[in-house]
């Protein structure tokens, strides 16, 4: 599967306990503001010191399982297997014939603090009538399939979960909910590439417009969802001239297609339309939203298309020098958030660019679905999953610890 890039090819087809301890939030608001200093490292082992430099990789010890007296020991190398059936079969590597497993073995630990361990049956428990959206693109999806398998660990009996429509995970256009029945609760996914409408083309338009995108108008699933309690956005890998103008996809505004605005300018545009919902329309008493940075892509000697690759990855990145810079997108995004905070409203930036920068080696590059053509492009864009997208949840978990999700709408 490359969700990806096969939309590309065919762009008319358009498509996170109370663990224990007293001073849990504390921790979390410095884990917070230590942000820059987190180390990537192994689960457990050791409970980690501050290092420097600031960044540390060690790998988990297999025959670890469990030494007692540390904060961290139990906690499992993956919270759930490739056999999670809400996984699409593209980010099952090892099914896909990965046969280097280290890339599992990896585990984000911050420096001077300690994420909370992840728990479902708390995640579960906390979320009872409530609704968790991710709207965004391919990589929204492969996060929203993380989460479910996931939480899926803290249920015994798995007829109880199910997507509401009955649909099979392999449905990869329009939206997917996910109902874990005996807690009231569902984890939903809405496919929109660029959060905003992709609109039909307009009466007269130039011959070389092929169809646009309406930067002011946000995508009409915001109906579907507007009700949810956690929103988790994303968007990004859309927003270049390859899957947009250069196919022909124009920005419109109103009734007008602007041919002079460029990629940039759209999707700050597009941004500003996002930030007015959320403004209008999400009372930060109820509903918590997140926007999740740019997940980094990992392709070498090449783009996807001209034979890009990162198979022969199969450890993370060592060296700070060779991670790609900040992605302007982030910096617009971060910005729109603070917008919304001066607004007297609130949204969360949910970063995980530069933890996830280092991990070259958790993509499932060649390792493609059962009937890819053997010369599809490699995939270094999608995670392999369980994987990087698992830490997101992690941090999105802590998150909704603290900020007190538990009790919200009530
Ligand atoms: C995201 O976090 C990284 C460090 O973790 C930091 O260097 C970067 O500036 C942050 N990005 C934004 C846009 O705040
Ligand atoms: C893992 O730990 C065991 C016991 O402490 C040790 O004998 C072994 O060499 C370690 N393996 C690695 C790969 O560090
Ligand atoms: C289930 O949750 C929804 C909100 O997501 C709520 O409106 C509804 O009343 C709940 N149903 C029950 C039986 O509690
Ligand atoms: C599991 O859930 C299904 C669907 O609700 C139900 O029909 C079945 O009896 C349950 N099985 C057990 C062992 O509780
Ligand atoms: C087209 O977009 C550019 C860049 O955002 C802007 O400066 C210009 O005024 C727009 N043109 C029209 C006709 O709206
Ligand atoms: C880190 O990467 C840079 C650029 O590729 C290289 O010049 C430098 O020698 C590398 N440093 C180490 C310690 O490998």
């Amino acid at each position: 599967m490359d969700l990806l890039h096969q939309q590309q090819k065919q762009p008319h087809n358009f498509h996170y306990f109370r663990s224990l301890i007293l001073n849990e939030k504390q921790l979390l608001i410095s884990c917070n503001l230590l942000f820059l200093f987190l180390l990537l490292s192994s689960i457990v082992l050791y409970n980690i010191v501050v290092v420097t430099p600031p960044l540390q990789q060690q790998k988990q010890n297999h025959t670890n399982t469990g030494i007692s007296g540390s904060a961290n020991d139990n906690y499992p190398l993956q919270l759930y297997t490739e056999e999670c059936p809400f996984l699409d079969p593209g980010f099952r590597c090892q099914q896909n014939g990965r046969r280097d497993l280290d890339y599992l073995k990896w585990r984000w630990q911050p420096r001077q603090c300690n994420l909370p361990r992840f728990s479902a049956a708390t995640f579960l428990e906390n979320s009872r009538n409530k609704r968790i959206v991710f709207a965004g693109d391919s990589i929204g999806r492969n996060q929203w399939e993380s989460l479910i398998c996931m939480i899926a660990q803290g249920v015994s009996n798995m007829s109880t979960v199910y997507e509401e429509n009955r649909n099979p995970i392999t449905k990869h256009k329009g939206h997917l909910s996910v109902r874990f029945q005996e807690y009231n609760f569902t984890v939903e996914y809405y496919r929109e590439p660029y959060l905003v409408t992709i609109a039909r083309l307009p009466k007269n338009a130039p011959k070389n417009v092929r169809g646009t995108i309406r930067v002011d108008k946000l995508h009409w699933y915001s109906l579907k969802w507007i009700n949810a309690d956690v929103f988790v956005f994303n968007t990004g890998h859309w927003w270049n001239e390859d899957k947009t103008i250069k196919l022909g996809f124009y920005f419109q505004e109103q009734e007008g297609i602007n041919m002079t605005m460029n990629v940039k300018e759209a999707f700050q545009r597009s941004l500003v339309t996002w930030k007015s919902w959320v403004i209008q329309n999400i009372n930060p008493r109820k509903s918590l939203v997140f926007f999740r940075s740019y997940s980094p892509v990992h392709y070498r000697e090449g783009t996807w298309k001209d034979g890009g690759h990162c198979d022969i990855n199969t450890s993370p990145e060592t060296n700070y020098t060779r991670l790609d810079p900040e992605p302007p997108n982030n910096f617009f995004i971060s910005k729109i958030i603070r917008e919304i905070g001066s607004a007297k409203r609130k949204a969360y930036f949910l970063n995980i660019t530069f933890m996830s920068e280092f991990r070259k080696d958790g993509h499932p590059s060649n390792h493609h679905e059962p009937g890819t053509p053997v010369e599809a492009p490699q995939d270094c864009s999608h995670w392999c999953l369980p994987g990087v997208p698992d830490t997101w949840n992690e941090l999105l978990y802590a998150h909704l610890l603290t900020k007190g999700f538990r009790n919200m709408n009530k």
